[in-house]
C-alpha cells in the first residue's frame, strides 16, 4: 500500500514537474535595468531589447535605477516577480560585489551593459559576462576626428585648449577620454593645454557646470575643443562655450553616442560647435543582450564573457548615411 502511494505521489510529481517547465518555458520574463532612464541612449537600448523581447515571446521589465538603492530594490523585485535573469547598466560600478549576492539571493541571470562592474580591488568582474563599447579605440576615432577638424580649420596645437570633460570613477569613462588624449598628444597637443572638468553626474547639465569653471578659468584662449564620455558630456562643454561667448567656428567637439541628444543638435539650421560623434551601436546593446538573456534562461546557453562594440564617426552631413550603415536607422 505504502508503496503504491508512494509512486502515485511520484507519478504526480513528475506530471507536476513537466507542467511547471512548460509553464516556465512561456512564462520567461527578464529585466533590464538603466542608471539614467532619461538619456536617449538608454532608451534606445530598450527599444532595441523590446524588440528580441517581442520576436522570442518572453516578457521584458524595463527599470529606470539611478542609485544603488534604486537598483538594490529593483533586482528584488524581478525575484519577487518570477523573473529568471536581467541586464544592468549600473549607476555605479562599484557596486559590483553587492549586485552579483543579490543577484544569487534572487535566483537571478546576470549579465551587465555599458559599464562593467568592478570588485573591492577595482578590477573588473570578469565572471559576469559583459557587453560594453571598445572605450580605448572609440575615445582615439574622437581625437582623430578632432585632430582632422583642426587641421581643416587651420588651426595650431598650441594655441588650442581642451575640455576633458570628466567621470573617472567610472573606467570606461577614463578609457574613452584618455583615448583621445593620446591622439591629441602625438599630433602636437601639450598637456598643460588640457584641462580637466569634473562633471558631478554624467548629463549635459553638470558638464556645462563643469566646462564654465574651465573656461572662466582661461580666458585667454580662444580656441577649444572638447571630449568626454558620450554626447551628454561634449554638449554640456558646447553650451558652455556658448554660454561664454565663443563663437561656433572657434570650438570643435566630438562626442559618443548618436542617439537623439546628438541627432537633434545636428538638425539645427546653423552648425555648433558639436562637430561630430562617434556613433555606437544601441542595437547590439539593448537587442542582442537580451537576446543572450533569453539563450541563457531558455536553452542554458551562456553568453560570451566579453562582448565588446565598435563604433562610427558621424557629423551633420552624414549620419543619415552612417546609422543606416549600423542597421539603427
Ligand atoms: C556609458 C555612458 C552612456 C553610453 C554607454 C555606452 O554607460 O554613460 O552614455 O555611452 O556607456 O556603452
Amino acid at each position: 500500500m505504502r508503496l503504491l502511494k508512494t509512486a502515485l505521489v511520484a507519478g504526480a510529481l513528475a506530471v507536476l514537474s513537466v507542467t511547471t517547465i512548460a509553464a516556465y518555458a512561456q512564462d520567461t520574463k527578464i529585466g533590464f535595468i538603466v542608471k539614467q532612464p532619461e538619456e536617449p541612449w538608454f532608451q534606445d537600448e530598450w527599444k532595441f531589447a523590446d524588440q528580441a523581447a517581442k520576436e522570442k515571446g518572453f516578457t521584458l521589465v524595463k527599470i529606470g535605477a539611478e542609485d544603488g538603492e534604486k537598483l538594490m530594490s529593483a533586482i528584488d523585485n524581478l525575484g519577487a516577480q518570477g523573473a529568471q535573469g536581467f541586464i544592468v547598466c549600473t549607476p555605479d560600478v562599484k557596486l559590483g560585489p553587492g549586485i552579483v549576492a543579490k543577484a544569487a539571493a534572487n535566483n537571478l541571470k546576470l549579465m551587465t551593459v555599458d559599464d562593467r562592474l568592478v570588485g573591492a580591488d577595482g578590477k573588473a568582474l570578469e565572471d559576469v559576462p559583459h557587453m560594453g563599447i571598445s572605450a580605448t579605440k572609440i575615445g582615439e576615432a574622437v581625437g582623430q576626428a578632432i585632430v582632422d577638424e583642426m587641421k581643416a580649420r587651420g588651426w595650431k596645437a598650441d594655441e588650442v585648449g581642451a575640455i576633458r570633460v570628466s567621470y573617472d570613477q567610472l573606467p570606461t569613462a577614463v578609457d574613452r577620454v584618455e583615448g583621445a588624449i593620446s591622439v591629441l598628444k602625438a599630433n602636437g597637443f601639450k598637456a598643460e593645454n588640457i584641462f580637466d572638468a569634473p562633471q558631478a553626474k554624467t548629463d549635459t547639465e553638470a558638464a556645462l557646470n563643469a566646462a564654465t569653471v574651465v573656461l572662466n578659468a582661461h580666458a585667454e584662449i580662444k580656441k577649444w575643443v572638447s571630449f568626454g564620455l558620450n554626447d551628454e558630456a561634449v554638449l554640456g562643454a558646447v553650451r558652455a562655450s556658448e554660454s561664454v561667448g565663443i563663437p561656433a567656428d572657434s570650438v570643435i567637439g566630438v562626442g559618443i553616442g548618436g542617439a537623439d541628444s546628438a541627432i537633434n543638435e545636428f538638425k539645427k539650421p546653423t552648425a555648433t560647435g558639436f562637430v561630430g560623434t562617434v556613433i555606437i551601436s544601441p542595437k547590439r546593446h539593448g537587442y542582442e543582450t537580451a537576446l543572450n538573456m533569453y539563450d541563457w534562461v531558455a536553452s542554458n546557453k551562456e553568453p560570451e564573457k566579453l562582448i565588446l562594440t565598435s563604433g562610427a564617426l558621424a557629423k551633420r552631413d552624414d549620419y543619415q548615411k552612417v546609422r543606416q550603415g549600423l542597421g539603427i536607422e
